[in-house]
């Protein structure tokens, strides 16, 4: 499956999502591609790391940075691969725009903030203008998934809730109640390529929480 973690603003934890994504699919057997798009290059430094520590199982990964490289590229190593986990610069870009248009489906991380909210509205348009190119091109419509990153710990958090309300205006955007609580475990494990699958006890809230999002990201495949 060709998975991009996507969204117009940066720090919503994109690069983070993208290495327990892609270590937790490779835990389970899959030959994995991270394709980095993005400058700053934070998922394929992640993944360096791993392949530095010999960790297993290994990773693949590749960086591209110039959309019509990134487009091609991707395009046919995806046949390579079970699955291509694309993580793609936090703006406007043509490498956003070509992963969109290659993706299966795009995971969009926000936090429950109002700057993140507020981005949601560009991103929300860009995707409207992808669907209608797919369209148009006979191809499927891209699948949305949305869901808070970063968010309040306690299912009572006022912010999170009022996050997931706004995107009652983006009804291009599917809400999925599958968040990622704000814990330091999804950050310190994917700075050694790792997911938390790989260095939290198998209990952990962390674990069941990326246990959830796979789940609806990947629906059983
Ligand atoms: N679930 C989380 N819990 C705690 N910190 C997080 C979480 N997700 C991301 N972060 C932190 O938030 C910041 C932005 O994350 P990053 O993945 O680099 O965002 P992006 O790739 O969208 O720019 C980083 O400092 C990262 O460590
Ligand atoms: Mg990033």
């Amino acid at each position: 499956m060709l998975v991009l973690i996507g969204n117009t603003k940066g720090g919503v934890g994109k690069s983070v999502e993208t290495i327990q994504i892609a270590a937790a699919r490779a835990l389970q057997g899959r030959n994995v591609l991270v394709a980095d798009g993005d400058r700053q290059g934070t998922s394929s430094k992640a993944i360096g790391v791993r392949m530095s520590a010999e960790i297993a199982p290994s990773i693949a990964c590749v960086h591209f940075t110039k959309g019509t490289e990134y487009h091609t590229q991707i395009r046919h190593q995806a046949k390579l691969y079970d699955d291509v986990i694309m993580d793609c610069g936090g703006h406007d870009s043509q490498t956003l725009r070509y992963a969109l248009g290659l993706a299966d489906v795009v995971v969009v991380p926000y936090q429950p903030r109002p700057f993140d909210t507020w981005a949601l509205e560009q991103l929300s348009e860009l995707i409207d203008e992808v669907q209608a190119a797919r369209l148009d091109a006979g191809r499927p419509p891209l699948r949305v998934i949305c869901h808070l990153n970063s968010a309040d710990p306690g299912i009572n958090s006022q912010d999170n809730i009022d996050a997931e309300k706004v995107l009652v205006h983006f009804p291009q955007l599917t809400f999925v109640k599958s968040a990622l609580v704000r814990r330091k475990a999804f950050p310190l494990s994917a700075a050694q390529g790792m997911c938390v699958f790989e260095t939290m006890p198998a209990g952990d809230k962390s674990c069941d929480e990326l246990k959830r999002l796979l789940k609806h990201i990947f629906q059983g495949e």
